[in-house]
Formats: structure tokens, C-alpha cells, sequence
């Protein structure tokens, strides 16, 4: 298993995850390619926010991959915060394929994820949760996330919020 960037290799794979994950928002949201004239067009977006583009703070998007190559999650890190992002969102949003669940790949994103952040320089990470959200609660308790007090989004939902220290 590894993580790679999105690229038209990707492209076929990436459009079965969407369809696969069905109607709901995608998760995370920087993953979706409905709206773009092609693929093409998406990953010249995504280079654009990389460096923070319209209302895209600085991300990088990553894809975890087996030796079959197919995504099994998707990844993706915000390198600052905004008060959005502090309060409700984190630095951190990953997803796993809805067939792929509990096989512990969320868990092997996030400890991956990390090492990222540490690459980036990032020195204390927010990682935010539904209160709801038994499984990525454990997936963020599992690499150690320190909890904070929670937030309220503007929908009345409260998200659990957790930091690391690097
Ligand atoms: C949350 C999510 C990423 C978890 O992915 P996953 O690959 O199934 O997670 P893991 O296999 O690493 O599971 C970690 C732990 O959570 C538990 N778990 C996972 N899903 C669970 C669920 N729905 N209910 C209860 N426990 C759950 C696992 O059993 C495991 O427990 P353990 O540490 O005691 O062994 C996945 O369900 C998902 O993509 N959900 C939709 C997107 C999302 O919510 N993203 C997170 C935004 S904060």
C-alpha cells in the first residue's frame, strides 16, 4: 500500500470511488470531480490549491493505493487553518472505500498522514470528527490524538476535536 498523487493514471479508479460512494458529499471534498470539463482539468485545479487558490487554503491530495492499484482512501491535508478550519474542520480529512472499511486503512492513512504533516513542517495538527463518528474517533485516538473541547457546526452538529503534537 502506498499513497500517490492524483494523475491521469488515476483517472479510472478515482471515477470508480465516486461512483461506488454514491449520491453523499464526498469525503473529502477536495475529491470531487463532478463540475470539471475532464480529469485533466481537475488535476490542474489541484495543482492550483496546493499553493492556496479562491477559497482553497494551501492542500495537498494524496490517494492510497494497493499493489492492485486501486484507491482504497483518499487524503487530503490543509497546511493552515482558517477559523472555519479551526473551530469545524482540522488540517486533516481522509476517507476510505465503503467496501474496504474496518481493515484498519484509515488508520494506516492517518499515521502516514502525520509523517506528511511532519514533512510539511507542521507542528501541531487539528483532526475534527462528527460526534457521531465512532469509527474515525478510533482512528484518531489509534495515532494518538489529544482531545480539545468541542465545537458546534452552523447545522447544530458537534465535532469531537483532536490535536497532535509533532
Ligand atoms: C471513518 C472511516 C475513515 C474509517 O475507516 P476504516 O478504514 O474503516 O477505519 P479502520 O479500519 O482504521 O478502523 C479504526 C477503528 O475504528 C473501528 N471502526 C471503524 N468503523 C467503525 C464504525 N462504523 N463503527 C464502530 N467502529 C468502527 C474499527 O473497528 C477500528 O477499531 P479498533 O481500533 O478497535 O480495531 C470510514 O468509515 C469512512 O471513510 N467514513 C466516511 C468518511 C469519514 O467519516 N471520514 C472521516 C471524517 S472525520
Amino acid at each position: 500500500m502506498r499513497l500517490v498523487r492524483p494523475s491521469m493514471e488515476w483517472e479510472n479508479e478515482h471515477r470508480a470511488y465516486v461512483v461506488e460512494w454514491g449520491p453523499k458529499r464526498l469525503i473529502p471534498s477536495g475529491f470531487e470531480i463532478e463540475g470539471f470539463e475532464s480529469y485533466e482539468v481537475y488535476l490542474q485545479e489541484l495543482s492550483k490549491r496546493e499553493k492556496g487558490h479562491g477559497k482553497w487554503l494551501p492542500c495537498s491530495n494524496y490517494l492510497l493505493v494497493n499493489e492492485e492499484n486501486r484507491i482504497l482512501g483518499m487524503l487530503d491535508i490543509r497546511h493552515e487553518l482558517n477559523d472555519f478550519l479551526y473551530r469545524i474542520g482540522g488540517h486533516i480529512g481522509y476517507s476510505v472505500l465503503p467496501s474496504e472499511r474496518r481493515r484498519g486503512y484509515a488508520t494506516y492513512i492517518l499515521a502516514e498522514a502525520l509523517h506528511k504533516c511532519r514533512e510539511l513542517g507542521m507542528d501541531k495538527v487539528l483532526i475534527t470528527c462528527d460526534e457521531d463518528n465512532i469509527g474515525s474517533a478510533k482512528v484518531i485516538m489509534n495515532n494518538g490524538g489529544i482531545e480539545d473541547h468541542s465545537e458546534t457546526d452552523a447545522d447544530g452538529i458537534v465535532k469531537r476535536r483532536f490535536w497532535f503534537n509533532l
